[in-house]
């Protein structure tokens, strides 16, 4: 018994069993659309240089060229939903992937600042879709006793693609000229891999025996998982499908309130926490760290923040399924909590020698590097919980009649809170001090661990099926859930 997302319990005795060749396509396209995510997110820095040099362009359009990714995705993530209900899971895929090959195109080619902003739009709108698209596709694919590792997956290459971002930013930095176009353009490639990735793999069971493609489901299920008890799977898959057709009222129906906060809430609070402000922030702590030149402090961000993500985002592929969700969660957001409010004293001490004029770029000083330790105890403790942790849960948690309308609003809720912090970090560091904006991400942890602890159910090994029963159960009961 493989266990398949559908119905089947989890079988401990047989889950070494090894993973067809259609599966590891299956991690490959996950994989690819998060490696989009992350480069494109951390590429655009290191290009901004030589585009202002191309163009001579205003503050205002460096923020615009910046920015519309981000909004692209949004609207991408919005659109996601309705699209992987109607035309399927791997139609919207291709389409993603498509979308991605043309706007990187188009903003490595562009001949003034508005044609690359509309490739920054459209590439960004190709993002939004896949980050809707492929990690549902690879839930409902992925066996039970896998999917968390599945999903994670995607986060693993969302920090790999950071990283490799940064590296091409360090290493075309010294050059001149046009070479923000290759930047930019390098993307075509993993967007071209998705593509052929994509190709040959069948669509979900789950959205075939939706729109009542009875042997697409069967063939797809012998194809990805050929040990699973099909006919079980299917009479599973068909008993979660029962009830209203998606829609938007649906989504936001009361039965399904509790799933629809969760999703929601970890979304948000992926961001409050404040990831991409440190993220952001991480080039000037170095500074305050004894970092005198901007190429020391690339590459510091590169390795002990680029890097560290990464390596700790193994942490989470190797035991999400093993460990749990709620246990990796409650950890991480101890070790970011803590980190933070580290972070935050070392600010003060900082800002202090700043204000009383002593030069903290010659030699690091002893809050500069705690800073730098607790920069990094935060990048480890997200990248092994709410990195992937929230991707897969807002992936494994709707029902299966809504799972594409769900995942597409968390997602969208994600990449608009991700805008807001940072499009308000600055003024929030000017308004607060940066002591007072880390105390406050601190604080977002404390509020976090509290929601994950209270709301949060363990879904390890659990068939999306059961889950779905277990909200089900829980609505019936009456119990807050
Ligand atoms: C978040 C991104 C973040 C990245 C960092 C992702 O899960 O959604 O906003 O930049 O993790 O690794």
């Amino acid at each position: 018994m493989a266990a398949t997302e559908s119905g089947q319990p989890h079988d401990a005795k047989r889950s070494n069993r090894g993973i067809s060749r259609w599966l590891v396509l299956v991690a490959a396209v996950v994989m690819l659309a998060g490696l989009l995510f992350g480069y494109d997110q951390g590429v655009i820095s290191g290009a901004l240089r030589g585009i202002e040099s191309t163009f001579r362009v205003s503050t205002l359009v460096i923020e615009i060229v910046t920015s519309w990714v981000t909004l692209g995705a949004l609207v991408g993530a919005l659109g996601g939903g309705t699209m992987t209900d109607r035309f399927g899971r791997r139609r919207t895929v291709l389409a993603a992937a498509v979308l991605f090959v043309l706007g990187a195109a188009i903003e490595s080619a562009a001949p003034s600042t508005w044609v690359l902003v509309v490739g920054r739009l459209v590439a960004g709108v190709g993002v939004g879709v896949a980050s809707v698209a492929a990690p549902l596709y690879a839930a409902e694919m992925a066996p039970a006793r896998l999917r968390g590792r599945f999903v994670s997956l995607y986060q693993l290459m969302i920090t790999f693609g950071i990283f490799v971002a940064y590296l091409v930013d360090q290493l075309l930095s010294v050059a001149s000229g046009s070479w923000w176009r290759l930047m930019l353009g390098l993307s075509v490639v993993p967007g071209l891999l998705l593509l052929v990735a994509m190709l040959p793999l069948p669509d979900s069971p789950v959205w075939y025996l939706k729109t009542g493609q009875r042997g697409k489901a069967q063939s797809a299920l012998r194809r990805v998982q050929p040990d699973a008890d099909h006919q079980r799977d299917i009479a599973s898959i068909e008993a979660s499908l029962q009830g209203p057709q998606p829609s938007w009222g649906e989504v936001f129906a009361r039965r399904w309130r509790a799933p629809l906060v969760l999703g929601l809430g970890l979304a948000v609070l992926q961001q409050f926490t404040g990831i991409n402000g440190v993220i952001y922030y991480a080039d000037t702590i170095f500074e305050a760290a004894g970092f005198d030149t901007p190429r020391s402090q690339t590459a510091a961000t590169t390795w002990s923040i680029g890097a560290v993500n990464v390596l700790f985002t193994f942490v989470a592929v190797g035991y999400v399924d093993r460990f749990g969700r709620r246990p990796l969660l409650l950890a991480g957001l101890v070790g970011m909590g803590v980190s933070l409010l580290v972070i935050s004293v070392c600010f003060l001490r900082l800002e202090h020698v700043a204000v009383h004029g002593a030069s903290p770029g010659n030699a690091p000083s002893a809050a500069g590097v705690v800073t730098l330790v607790a920069m990094m105890v935060f990048i480890a403790s997200f990248a092994f919980s709410l990195g992937p942790v929230v991707w897969t849960v807002i992936n494994e948690i709707y029902p299966s009649t809504i799972r594409g309308l769900g995942v597409s609003a968390a997602t969208a809720a994600n990449w608009a809170a991700a805008w807001l912090v940072t499009q308000f970090f600055l003024s929030l560091t000017d308004w607060i001090g940066e002591s007072g904006t880390f105390a406050v991400f601190a604080g977002m942890c404390v509020v976090s661990f509290g929601f994950v602890w209270k709301l949060l159910p363990e879904t390890k090994g659990r068939t999306l099926g059961e889950i779905q029963q277990m909200w089900v159960d829980r609505a019936g009961s009456g119990r807050p859930s």
